[in-house]
């Protein structure tokens, strides 16, 4: 009796590894955690010379080193800010159009990820994987007492 699996068979019993996972998983094991998905922002302000005011009060989710928040419908774009370390002021902004071709992205764990063509950012917005050529665009970002403005 044969005990071997064929090889159609073995193949099926095979997981496969994704791109998209692989780093999932390499995220995982370097930072030790992945961060919680974006959240819509809220108290958000857009002022006459496009600047956008957010409160820090109202969106918890920026208490925490990792903490991010999305603030969509912007004129056709969307920006999302993310607490990058325990510093008051450790914050990064960034604008979600993707670099290639202006998908706005998508966080996935770790990682900012371009539905239409794949390309992945890490969440500070540094290139990971093209088929865009820079990392996603940083925003100016200013912290005054509980708020936060990005421009
Ligand atoms: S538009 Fe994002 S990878 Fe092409």
């Amino acid at each position: 009796m044969d005990s071997q699996p064929k090889s159609k068979d073995f193949e099926k019993s095979v997981p496969t590894l994704t791109r998209r996972g692989a780093l999932c998983a390499l995220a995982v094991v370097t930072l030790g955690l992945i961060p919680k998905p974006a959240v819509a922002a809220s108290g958000v302000k857009v002022l006459k010379n496009g600047r956008v005011v957010l409160s820090l009060v109202t969106n918890r989710a920026l208490s925490k080193v990792g903490g991010v928040v999305q603030i969509d419908n912007l004129n056709g774009r969307s920006i999302a800010l993310i607490r990058t370390g325990k510093g008051k002021k450790a914050f990064t902004a960034l604008d979600l159009r993707c670099t290639h071709e202006g998908e706005i992205v998508a966080q996935q764990g770790a990682l900012w990820s371009c539905p239409r063509h794949g390309a992945t950012f890490d969440l500070a917005g540094a290139l990971k994987i093209g088929p865009a050529n820079t990392g996603l665009r940083k925003l100016r970002v200013r912290v005054k007492a509980k708020k936060v403005v990005i421009s």
